[in-house]
């Protein structure tokens, strides 16, 4: 489904060229959740920015559904990134403005991919029940990243990035945020990608993978 090759990036910084990534491959599968570990600045935002389209790599390919994303101009890469990838961060990034249901179905909305069948499954699998009419402000750090995750979601995207989507939470709410994750890119047969910090979450991954001098090692 995703097949990265020999991915180079590579940042200019006051003290020279910092070589982030240095030939990156990797190779995800339908449904396979793989935890992203590495040291800070290590590349991990890095490299799932890339695979995300959010940024360009400096060499290398990236396919997805065996299509190749480097290759392609901003607005068919924004396209795919709209219809096909969904992204989760450590900040929520919900519209202030809008409610959870609002929130929940805007990405479906604009791929024109929303379902309320679905939008309404997902809003009580993630426990926002009777939440629906609330203010992201209304909510805690939790609902909101449930919220992000279910906005996420509503798309039935084929690959989900998060980048640290745990790291705002305490503890226990991060372990049943990511518990939700791994179950709903399980049934909706979505790849995970997750960027953590956190040994202890990689753990819960059948799959790790850590980032070290720029290079890709099984962890
Ligand atoms: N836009 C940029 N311009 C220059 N250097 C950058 C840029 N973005 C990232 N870097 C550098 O690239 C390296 C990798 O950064 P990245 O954010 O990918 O690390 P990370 O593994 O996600 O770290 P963290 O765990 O702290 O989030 C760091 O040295 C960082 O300073
Ligand atoms: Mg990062």
């Amino acid at each position: 489904m995703l097949n990265v090759t020999d991915l180079t990036k590579t940042y200019a910084s006051t003290e020279g060229p910092v070589d982030v990534l240095r030939a990156v491959s990797l190779g995800v599968t339908g449904g396979e959740s793989v935890a992203l570990t590495g040291e800070s600045g290590s590349g991990k935002s890095t490299l799932l920015h890339l695979i995300g389209g959010l940024d360009r790599p400096d060499s290398g390919e990236i396919r997805f559904f065996g299509e190749e994303i480097t290759a392609l101009g901003d607005a068919a890469r924004a396209r795919l990134r709209r219809d096909r990838v969904g992204l989760v961060f450590q900040q929520f990034n919900l519209v202030p403005s809008l409610t959870v249901s609002q929130n929940i179905a805007l990405q479906a909305r604009l791929a024109r991919r929303a379902d309320a069948g679905w939008i309404a499954e997902l809003t009580d699998r993630l426990g926002l029940t009777g939440l629906e009419a609330r203010y992201p402000e209304q909510l805690s750090g939790g609902q909101q990243q449930r919220v992000a995750i279910g906005r996420t979601l509503a798309n039935r995207p084929g690959l989900i990035l998060a980048d640290e989507p745990t790291g705002n939470l305490d503890e226990d709410t991060g372990d049943a945020v990511l518990a939700l994750m791994l179950e709903l890119a399980e049934t909706t047969g979505a790849a995970l990608i997750m960027a953590t910090h956190s040994q202890r979450l990689a753990r819960r991954f059948a799959r790790r993978i850590h980032i070290r001098r720029g290079r890709l090692e099984a962890a």
